[in-house]
């Protein structure tokens, strides 16, 4: 670790490359699936509260880790806490990591897939949606195909560097993708029948309440945010002096519940107003899960003039994002292994992406193990690494260096009552909370 570290170039270069690793598959696509097993509206709520209690604390947490020791995760550990058993808690988010690049990658593959039905013109013809996407899980060699496609892929953008790879691509891509989030919802919102789905969305219903919906939206939140794993530290590691942690976790955070909110505003209004059988819908939803974006949205973007237009367009933005996502997953791992265990960078990619590709194959043929993966990592492993994050900063980081981090050296103002409650948070608030959760949700 010798050489100088490279930084992100500018303010907006760091806030498009950190939404660029939170505005992902997560939104777009977990988090309908979420709303809908968790009942809508109450789900939404929970998740917001999420968000402030733990997302953004946890956050700017992760970046201070990261840029006040400016290494991996496990390294951060390494040079905060040395001699000490922290180091765990780092390599606890790199095996988080390899776990949710396992599933997520799949999820990719579908991505690129409903690119090529797109343009080939085959979505438009398409009359029974659910089947569509049920042939396609069925069949593991052509997932197994795609997402070894996109695996390598990410590989590329992480050999080409930080700057050239992360930073420019999620600048121009990431507005990108929420204008035609916002075209998208437009439409979907004024098609015949769409007021119900917005209603599920918005008024919260009790009887939809299940006994884990603390645990799913506190999971979902984690994901989300790319937090509890370290991915926060990476890039924080990157930042310079003058960024501002609070701010910038901030506007991540707004973004990234930005798009997720948009992403529900198209599907579900279009989901509620293109079903045959309304009486049945929210039990459809539900078991639609992990397919709803597949499904519902083509037959909205048949609704659409110029439908092959608009879904080619949408894919390719949802494979974009996805990538920005899957970088920083990427880059986590990577920068563990080059820098802990002295192997090249190219090396280091080489053996992330087959440890990938193999995980991936395997959660291609079992769908059972897809969803493991899934919920192992976002109910489990980044709520862990998160509860330990909050302890080492609240407990174990020296309190000047804490403040000096927050106001970058006194040169931000923040008032004491403010960095006492960010402190008070991070010791009792956020690890009482998330532990409470956990074991509820356990129990439940
Ligand atoms: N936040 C990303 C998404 O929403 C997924 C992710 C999780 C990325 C954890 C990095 C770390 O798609």
């Amino acid at each position: 670790m010798s050489e100088k570290r490279v930084t992100f170039a500018s303010k907006i270069g760091v806030v498009a490359a950190a939404a660029g690793s939170a505005v992902g598959l997560g939104n777009i696509w977990r988090f309908p699936s979420q709303t809908a097993d968790g009942g809508g509206a109450i789900f939404i709520l929970v998740y917001i509260g999420c968000i402030l209690f733990f997302g953004i604390p946890l956050m700017v947490s992760e970046f201070m880790v990261g840029r006040a020791s400016r290494a991996n995760t496990a390294g951060a550990y390494h040079k905060l806490a040395p001699g000490t058993q922290w180091k765990w808690v780092g390599r606890l988010g790199v095996l988080t990591g390899f776990v949710i690049m396992g599933f997520y990658m799949v999820v990719c593959g579908w991505t690129l897939i409903y690119i090529f039905q797109s343009i080939s013109g085959h979505l438009a013809g398409v009359t029974d949606f659910s089947s569509n996407f049920i042939d396609l899980q069925t069949n593991p060699a052509k997932q197994i195909v795609w997402m070894t496609i996109f695996t390598l892929l990410t590989a590329f953008f992480i050999l080409s560097g930080v700057k050239k790879g992360i930073e420019q691509s999620a600048k121009i891509l990431m507005p990108l993708l929420f204008l035609l989030l916002i075209v998208l919802a437009i439409r979907s919102i004024t098609l015949d029948g769409a007021a119900e789905g917005i209603r599920f969305l918005f008024k919260p219903d009790m009887s939809h309440v299940k006994s884990t919906l603390f645990l799913d939206a506190m999971g979902q939140a984690f994901f989300s945010l790319s937090l509890g794993m370290g991915c926060m530290i990476t890039y924080g590691s990157y930042f310079n002096k003058r960024t501002p942690l609070v701010k910038t976790a901030i506007q991540v955070s707004v973004l990234d519940t930005l798009v997720a909110v948009l992403a529900g505003v198209v599907i579900f209004p279009a989901a509620f107003a293109l079903t045959a059988n309304p009486g049945t819908i929210v039990g459809e939803l539900v078991a639609g899960g992990p397919g709803l974006l597949f499904i519902t949205l083509p037959e909205l973007f048949n609704q659409m003039p110029g439908s092959m237009i608009w879904s080619t367009l949408f894919f390719c933005l949802l494979a974009l994002a996805a990538l920005t996502s899957t970088i920083s997953l990427m880059e986590v791992v990577t920068l563990y292994i080059h820098e802990e265990y002295q192997v090249s960078r190219k090396n280091s990619t080489l053996i992330v992406t087959a440890g990938v590709i193999i995980l991936g194959i395997s959660a291609s043929f079992s769908s059972s193990f897809f969803n493991f993966l899934d919920v192992a990592s976002a109910k489990f492993m980044l709520p862990i690494g998160g509860f330990f994050i909050s302890l080492f900063v609240g407990w174990h980081l020296d309190r000047k260096l804490v403040y000096a981090q927050l106001t970058n050296e006194r040169t931000l103002k923040f008032g004491i009552g403010f960095l006492r409650t960010y402190i008070f948070l991070l010791r009792y608030v956020v690890p009482t909370a998330v532990l409470a959760i956990f074991i509820y949700g356990l129990a439940a």
